[in-house]
């Protein structure tokens, strides 16, 4: 995929994007959005230890911890990790911290580690290649205790891809002050354009279909995997703007 200069996963989240992120997500919007979603779905299987596996600014980590779960928050950007930080220090909450690429993710835990893992704000979709998308299900899929739950989630990019991008404005991303356009948009890449009053920046990721999703899950070993449209079931194919995949280990 060399041929159009794709940057590449966290190395997508200098300084500048981090101190931008909070408000392109909007946290009270966000939590209006998906409501107690997680949390309902994390206290049905009695998950204590929790991997927030791409914590970002800490938006999850920080509203699991208060709910009492015991988090471990990790993202490969130092810059994402130092805002996660800044952003607990508000909220008086501490966060067990890891900087680590998913792609060692075995060597930073041991298996059977964690009741769940959570992989949301579309994070999973910064993997290009088939290959490290098994391997990282994998490794994730080893270090859940057994009847352990994956919480992952992605844009909806059978609509992107079929129909063309829309939002709600409701979901994940609330921020009312920016405005998201794929300036690229093919079926191996979308290079979204993010533009807010004081912020630009461009992000790659790899637009994955609902149905690859499922693929992979099920390749990797877990089973009853429950999927939704911006937090409801059943839901219209183009009509949601994230998807949400809670899926369990065998
Ligand atoms: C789209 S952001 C989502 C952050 C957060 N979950 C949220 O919802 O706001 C994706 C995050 O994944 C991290 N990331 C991307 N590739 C990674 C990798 N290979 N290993 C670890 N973290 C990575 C980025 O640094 C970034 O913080």
């Amino acid at each position: 995929m060399g041929d159009m200069g794709k940057s590449h996963g966290w190395k997508q989240y200098p300084r500048h994007v981090a101190n931008a992120w909070d408000s392109f997500i909007d946290w009270r919007r966000r939590k209006r959005g998906e409501r107690s979603f997680f949390i309902q779905h994390l206290r049905r299987m009695n998950a204590v230890n929790v991997l927030d596996v791409a914590c970002g600014t800490g938006y999850d980590s920080i509203r699991l911890a208060k709910e009492g779960f015991e988090v471990t928050s990790l993202d490969a950007s130092p810059h994402m990790l130092e805002r996660a930080k800044y952003n607990a220090a508000k909220e008086r909450v501490i966060l067990r911290c890891v900087r680590a690429d998913w792609k060692k993710l075995d060597s930073c835990f041991k298996p059977a580690s964690f009741h769940a893992v959570i992989f949301l704000g579309n994070s999973f979709t910064h993997l290009f290649d088939r290959p490290d998308r098994e391997s990282v299900l994998s490794s994730i899929h080893r270090l859940l205790k057994t009847r352990g739950m994956l919480i992952i989630d992605h844009r909806n990019y059978d609509m992107i891809l079929d129909t063309g991008y829309k939002s709600k404005h409701k979901f994940v991303y609330c921020g009312e002050n920016f405005e998201v356009i794929p300036v690229v948009r093919r079926d191996d890449l979308i290079r979204f354009s993010y533009f807010g009053k004081k912020h630009h920046w461009f992000l790659d990721i790899y637009p994955i279909r609902t149905n690859e999703m499922l693929e992979l899950l099920a390749n990797a070993g877990f089973s009853k995997i429950e999927t939704f449209g911006d937090f409801e079931r059943p839901f219209a194919k183009y009509g949601a703007d994230f998807i949400q995949h809670v899926a369990i280990k065998k």
